[in-house]
């Protein structure tokens, strides 16, 4: 296949020579010509073990190209691995000022606008799907890379060109491994189904000529969450373990190596995608208590940052956020709690978050009915309609006789619509605004409706409730 790689830094080149080791013909492009002009003699910049041998095994089929165009017009794919810069101080260096702040999306989009420019002044029949590579925030390709690049082809994505955004999980120094033997292939198309059609096709021809790991499709601003939410689960990761050692460290007789090397055994429960559905807060007898229990340790010891009270404020916020969102569905319809129980299949509500659920609605001066098919099976529903939140996961809800007028929250997604009867509101928790736009231009107009809808909002828990369950 023909391959442009535009951005050949750390990360760029040497993907751009894994997919040449792999008999593809690459035209690199960077606007450093230094940079092209050291590869053109053989100078390997970026560091990594074996790359040198790599180039020399791949360079008969990689040309360096004078421009942008010059790479574009001979390739049907375009990869985009530019930099998006961040905010002075904001690498991670520095302590953090407490202000977040989006990534500099200028070099990307200028670099996508000149892609999309080139791709106008071609006169051919070739669909090119360009692989945007670069880091960005989720909203980012819908609200403000796509809209630069409609306005320079002078036309909407789906019949001469079309987007994927392909972020790569590529760590340094095993760039060319990562990329040619990666956990799964990470995929965001357009929401429109025709011209998500087309660039699904077109990246399953162009990995399936790399390796046979799995493509997860999915939509753009999806595809943006997945990277964002990976990295930060691995940094969550690293500050739990930082934090058991800085605790260690106070405890005595207690070394870390220990503590994380016997959690580093538990490969079915923590190391796994177990307890990675969105839902209801942790709960049961042990976690939350355990959490606080450690929280109360840690500040015994004097360690520097109490990432256990994280956890433990993060879930009361989040609980608080399911509230609010019950309250503002509410409308004076009484509003029923479908489960008691921590999780299904037991009896057991000690910290559960479904009870945690209710006193913060009680303190927000909401009284929910509870109820639970084990524990409180008699709870007898409301006469007319009402907010239904199921806050146990338990099978049986699924058949639950809703009826006209009343509104579902589920946390779960759990619910087949086709199953509820006409009339009655279903909220799956978790699933954004659809873009129901066939091309471009209505696309980015709802999304930017939609990112407007999607401004951040605190939740207006203020953390202050003391109802006990009865
Ligand atoms: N380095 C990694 O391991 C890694 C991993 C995943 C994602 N990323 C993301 O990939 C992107 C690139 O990262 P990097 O580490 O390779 O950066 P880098 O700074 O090493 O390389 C970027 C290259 O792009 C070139 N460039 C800038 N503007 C250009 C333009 N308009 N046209 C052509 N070339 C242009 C620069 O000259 C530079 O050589 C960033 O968004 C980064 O967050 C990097």
């Amino acid at each position: 296949m023909d391959i442009a790689f535009i951005g050949l830094g750390k990360l760029g080149f040497p993907c751009a020579v894994a997919l040449a080791m792999r008999g593809h013909r690459v035209r690199g492009y960077d606007t450093n010509a230094e940079l092209m002009a050291g590869y053109e003699r053989d100078e390997v910049t970026p560091f990594e073990p074996g790359l040198e041998d790599q180039y020399r095994n791949a360079k008969p089929r990689m040309t360096f190209e004078p421009s942008v165009r010059d790479a574009v017009a001979q390739s049907e794919a375009v990869f985009v691995a530019v930099p998006t810069p961040h905010a002075p101080r904001h690498d991670g260096s520095f302590p953090y000022d407490g202000q977040p702040r989006d990534f500099d999306n200028g070099p990307i989009r200028d670099c996508l606008a000149e892609i999309a420019a080139a791709i106008r002044s071609i006169d051919d029949d070739v669909f090119r799907t360009i692989y945007i590579v670069s880091t960005v925030t989720p909203t980012t390709t819908v609200r403000e890379l796509i809209p630069a690049m409609v306005e320079a082809a002078g036309e909407e994505p789906g019949l001469r060109w079309g987007v994927v955004y392909n972020p790569f999980f590529i760590g340094q120094s095993t760039v060319v491994r990562d990329f040619l033997s990666p956990e799964f292939v990470l995929a965001g198309h357009s929401p429109s189904p025709i011209v998500r059609a087309r660039t699904e096709r077109a990246a399953q021809e162009l990995y399936g000529s790399l390796h046979d790991r799995p493509i997860r499709s999915m939509t753009w601003t999806e595809a943006e969450c997945v990277k964002l939410s990976y990295n930060t689960y691995l940094g969550l990761k690293v500050l739990f373990a930082n934090t058991v050692m800085e605790l260690c460290h106070a405890l005595p007789d207690c070394n870390c190596d220990t503590v994380n090397g016997a959690l580093k055994l538990a490969t079915d429960r923590l190391v796994s995608p177990k307890y990675m559905d969105g839902g209801m807060a942790d709960g049961g007898p042990c976690h939350g208590r355990d959490q606080m229990a450690m929280s109360f340790a840690a500040r015994n010891a004097g360690i520097g940052f109490d990432v256990f009270d994280v956890i433990n404020t993060g879930r009361d916020h989040q609980t608080a956020y399911l509230a609010d969102l019950i309250r503002e569905h509410a409308a004076d319809r009484p509003v029923v709690l479908l489960g008691m129980a921590f999780k299904p299949g037991t009896n057991q509500t000690q910290g559960s978050p479904a009870l945690l659920l209710a006193n913060i609605l009680r303190a927000a001066g909401v009284e929910p009915l509870l109820h639970d098919p084990v524990i409180r099976p008699e709870t007898p529903m409301p006469p007319g309609p009402a907010v239904y939140f199921i806050s146990t996961r338990w099978e049986s809800y699924a058949d639950h006789p809703f009826r006209a007028g009343d509104t579902v929250i589920d946390p779960w997604r759990m619910l087949s619509t086709d199953r509820l009867p006409d009339g009655v509101e279903y909220i799956p928790v978790g699933v954004g605004p659809t873009s129901n736009s066939a091309l471009g231009s209505s696309l980015t107009r709802n999304a930017a409706k939609e990112n407007e809808a999607c401004e951040p909002k605190l939740s207006r828990f203020t953390g202050s409730y003391t109802a006990a369950i009865s």
